[in-house]
């Protein structure tokens, strides 16, 4: 019966054989549950199989679109996961291996849910099981939209703004520093920024905050200044500062 409702889900043979193939069992099983509850209808296809994590366009019961995020649980890099794990207050009994990565994907989630609250444009959360995250897709006509450096930003200043705004924000109302800012993971959606892959974000109180705020600033003004627009990281940071 569970191996019927599993057919279901995916829309092609290829893609079920890839996850089964990937994937572990108790992996299988929380994309089930997933489906019980109706988050997931169907999944229907790969957008980025990544190093950490592969991500999957889906539809929920609704209809409506889907990005499934599941971290792989086998080749995990868990020395890198450790550093932002502890540190947060928020996460205090740590676990080791897999429970690891369950406990990541628990935080990608509240980091998510943090963030949307605070009026920054993420993808909106709407549940997890294990390593299983299901969020809201980021589309553009139709097709999930394109990270900036595939896509590039036409209006910078504006774009800029946007993003000194989601900054200020995060750091003054979310209580989160992001910790991986750069043209990887910003989404270009009609010009405007949407910030993605937010597992690793620690909170404003982790010992190294102000350091993985510097880079993330740095990161982006060395960026956008080769894009064009002249920021230096003393702007930018100056900038961020002024909007609190
Ligand atoms: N909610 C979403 N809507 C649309 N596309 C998404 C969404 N989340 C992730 N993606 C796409 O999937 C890619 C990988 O997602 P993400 O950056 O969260 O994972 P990652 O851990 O960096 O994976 P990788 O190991 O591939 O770097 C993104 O670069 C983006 O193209
Ligand atoms: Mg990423």
């Amino acid at each position: 019966m569970q191996e019927e409702n599993i057919r279901k889900i995916f829309k092609e043979e290829n893609l079920k054989k890839t996850v089964n193939l990937v994937f572990d069992n108790e992996t299988i099983m929380a994309i089930h549950d997933l489906s019980e509850k109706g988050y997931i209808e169907t999944l229907e296809g790969i957008i980025s199989p990544g190093k950490e994590a592969f991500v999957f366009i889906a539809k929920d019961s609704s209809g409506h679109g889907r990005a499934v995020k599941v971290y792989k649980t086998k080749t995990a890099r868990f020395k890198k996961m450790e550093k932002y794990i502890y540190g947060d207050l928020r996460f205090e009994k740590v676990k080791k291996g897999t429970e690891l990565i369950y406990e990541w994907t628990r935080k990608e989630f509240k980091n998510l849910t943090r963030l949307s609250k605070a009026g920054i444009a993420v993808p909106k959360p709407f549940a997890f099981k294990k390593n299983v995250l299901v969020m809201e897709l980021i589309e553009e006509n139709n097709e999930p939209c394109k990270k900036i450096r595939e896509k590039p930003i036409k209006d910078l200043k504006n774009f800029y703004n946007k993003l000194v705004e989601y900054m200020s924000k995060m750091v003054n109302e979310a209580h989160l520093i992001h910790a991986d800012l750069s043209e990887y993971n910003i989404l270009n959606k009609n010009d405007s920024p949407v910030i993605i892959d937010c597992g690793q974000a620690v909170l404003t109180s982790h010992p190294n905050a102000q350091e993985l705020f510097e880079r993330d600033i740095k990161n982006l003004s060395e960026y956008l200044t080769k894009q064009g627009l002249k920021k230096s990281f003393d702007e930018m940071y100056s900038d961020i500062k002024k909007k609190s």
